[in-house]
């Protein structure tokens, strides 16, 4: 597939109003995304656990203009309020999709979303955000060329959410999600997201990602910021080469269940990021002197307990602590008597590995 792929044949019959909606979720990498070239290709593959509470319901509304306009037309209503700081967000993304989904010169959109998370609690919404709406779009797509196959729908839809967001286009689908060429993995593409195509031991099923919201301030460093600063980054070579091999060792690990070696690919996969941002120019520290305490009590409880819980940070100061199924009484217990303290306002958000975006009802359930 290349991109041109992904622009559709003339529309015949564009409808003159109607309504679609979506919930879309969060997810967390694993090997992380950080670094991308022109046209958000990424620098290196990356794979994460669809989450399942963290989502956006998005409602889109449209209305055919009298003539095809040259400029967007849309309002953004956020948690039932008008919300104008979004506007160049969006804007910015219809700008970058409009070759693959032309019909947004041809209508007024109305765009309603909300998200299941606190509202600034530090957990990026771009990923959910980006692909409900994008998911919308092709909703309305899909009406005007009903004979797209789901795999097309997809695929476009995860194609769409990447040029929201990167981390977006692993947002459609569940359980596992991998973005990124990567020679060990079939079918792989810089341009969508694919379903983790290998064989997945039973122990990863239902895994849990309790996010402990540490520092739920605004992020000190923009992702666009974060993935500028690869460009000249001394370590980034190797570090993209790093990705790659755990990927590939991934591969085992998912398969026979190996959660010691899931454990040191995944941990050090967040170290690393964090490490990247130590090292460029100019230099951050994103963690909080109370992520440090958290990810020091994981590791003296982990070795008391003998139990698999193990951390992941994404760019900012909060921690997600995973675990599986089977340990989750004795590892949430732990965190409830040992993490909460760490927490600003005691807050955390009790989320799991999920599977994938939902189309809204929007007749009845909205
Ligand atoms: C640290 O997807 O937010 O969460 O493409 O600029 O929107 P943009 O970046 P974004 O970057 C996410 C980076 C990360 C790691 C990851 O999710 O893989």
């Amino acid at each position: 597939m290349t991109e041109k792929d992904f622009v559709p044949s003339a529309y015949h019959n564009l409808k003159e109003e109607g309504v679609v909606g979506f919930k879309s979720p969060s997810n967390i990498a694993l090997v992380k995304y950080w670094g991308k070239k022109e046209n958000q290709i990424p620098a290196n593959p990356s794979i994460s656990f669809t989450l399942d509470a963290c989502a956006t319901k998005t409602i889109l509304t449209y209305s055919k203009l009298e003539k095809r306009a040259t400029d967007f037309s849309f309002d953004l209503i956020f948690e039932g309020k008008p919300k104008p700081s979004f506007t160049p967000k969006i804007t910015t993304f219809f700008s970058r999709i409009v070759t693959y989904v032309p019909f947004l010169l041809d209508y007024h959109f109305v765009i309603e979303t909300s998200n299941s998370f606190p509202h600034s609690s530090g957990i990026a919404s771009s990923a959910s955000g980006m692909s409900a709406l994008a998911l919308c779009l092709m909703e309305i797509e899909k009406e005007l060329n009903p004979e797209m196959s789901d795999t097309q729908f997809i695929q476009k839809a995860s194609f769409l959410s990447r040029l929201g967001s990167g981390s977006a286009c692993r947002s459609i689908q569940g359980d596992i999600v991998q973005w990124g060429n990567h020679t060990d993995t079939d079918r792989s593409s810089d341009l969508y997201g694919i379903k983790y195509p290998y064989e997945v031991h039973k122990l990863f099923r239902n895994y849990h990602d309790t996010i402990l919201l540490v520092d739920k301030g605004e992020k000190q460093v923009s992702s666009t910021v974060g993935h500028d600063l690869m460009h000249d980054h001394p370590f980034a070579r190797q570090r993209f080469a790093q990705a790659h091999e755990n990927l590939t060792k991934l591969k085992s690990v998912f398969k026979e269940g190996d959660l010691k070696e899931f454990i040191k690919i995944v941990e050090s996969e967040a170290l690393t990021l964090h490490a990247m941002m130590m090292t460029s120019h100019p230099y951050f520290i994103l963690m909080k002197p109370n992520t440090l305490e958290i990810i020091n009590k994981i590791w003296a409880f982990r070795e008391r307990s003998g139990t698999h819980v193990c951390f992941t940070l994404d760019a900012g100061a909060n921690v997600h602590v995973l675990y599986p199924e089977n340990e989750k009484e004795e590892v949430y217990q732990f965190i409830k008597n040992e993490l909460v303290v760490y927490c600003q306002n005691q807050q955390y958000i009790c989320d799991r590995i999920g599977f994938g975006a939902k189309r809204i009802n929007v007749g009845l359930d909205n």
